[in-house]
């Protein structure tokens, strides 16, 4: 963790505001690449993660964009409303769990709303390394949408779609005519709503698409825990300890106050950090992280929200 300072703070759309972050000693940063993201300790207790949307050679500056969200737990309101140019905020490492694969020869990027923020990365990144690529940027309105004049000014711009429920016809996103013809050389990106991913995700399945051509990123997921799932016990087999989960209670929690390490981030089975081999047993995945065949593979779970179909859950720790 380090501090950066604040040196602009910009309204990009209704209700989006982006943030420089940079050294406050004029440093250069950390390196990133694209689809990697940062954890703002906004205050203590409040970490949130945002994708660095900035081109992933630029050293001497991080940005993020943040949705102020009506229904968010306190994150984006408190990004909106008590960070201010000037302050400085302690953020972790760039960390990337939405790599790019190098190898394919063409790439489908599709972003609905603030999920434009990782395929902007991604875009300055196949732009400068001369890789085919189409951005599709979905949305209800253009004054919703974070960084349309950037991207028509960019030297990509032939390659960024828009496509706006508002608009004519002839814009809106054709899926059928996008996603018909799945070639092994071709990968997909999506960031935006569920619905939104589901939609896109759904479409190319059914199309055909491969399952490891479809890369996601959820940037947030309803709280599924609730008081009438079941209990379980989770068997920590390196430790032989046996400690109960009640319902209502997630597994991450009952971890820590047990005074067991788990890192953990975004807390809603997003992010990915909090993943733990799992031995033995049936993990109930509720997740957005893994993919289908990780889930199946049944080996590791995220504690923060996944449960236990069987009555015991045995992990590597
Ligand atoms: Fe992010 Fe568990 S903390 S997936």
């Amino acid at each position: 963790m380090h501090k950066i300072k604040v040196n602009r703070k910009l309204k990009e759309a209704e209700g989006i505001t982006s943030f420089e972050l940079v050294s406050p000693a004029g440093d250069e940063l950390p390196a990133f690449t694209a689809g990697a993201h940062i954890d703002i300790h906004i205050r203590p207790g409040l970490v949130r993660q945002y994708s660095l949307c900035n081109p992933p050679g630029e050293t001497h500056r991080y940005v993020i964009a943040v949705l102020n969200e009506p229904t968010s737990r306190g994150g984006s309101k408190a990004m909106h409303d008590s960070i201010e140019e000037g302050d400085l905020i302690t953020i972790g490492l760039p960390r990337n769990l939405f790599e790019l694969d190098g190898g394919a020869e063409h790439y489908l990027l599709f972003a609905g709303g603030i999920g434009i923020t990782p395929m902007l990365a991604m875009a300055h990144h196949l732009y400068a390394q001369g890789k085919s690529f189409a951005l599709h940027y979905c949305g209800r309105t253009a004054a919703r949408l974070a960084f349309v004049q950037q991207l028509r000014h960019s030297p990509f711009a032939n390659a960024v779609h828009f496509h706006l429920d508002d608009g004519p016809t002839s814009q809106r996103l054709d899926l059928p005519q996008l996603l018909g013809t799945p070639s092994p050389s071709q990968q997909l990106y999506i960031c935006g709503p569920t619905g939104f991913m589901d939609f896109v995700l759904n479409e190319a399945r059914g199309r055909g698409w491969h399952e490891d051509a479809l890369h996601r990123e959820y940037f947030s997921a309803p709280v599924t825990t609730t008081a009438q799932d079941p209990a379980f016990e989770v068997e920590l087999r390196q430790s032989q300890r046996v400690i109960a989960i009640p319902a209502a209670r997630t597994v991450l929690e009952m971890l820590l106050e047990a005074g067991v390490e788990v890192a953990s981030s975004c807390e809603q089975g997003v992010c990915g950090s909090c993943l733990i081999p799992v031995l033995e047993g049936q993990p109930d995945h509720r997740d957005q992280f893994l993919t289908a065949q990780e889930r199946q593979a049944n080996n590791c779970f995220t504690p923060c929200c996944s449960r236990s179909f069987s009555p015991r859950l045995v992990l590597d720790l």
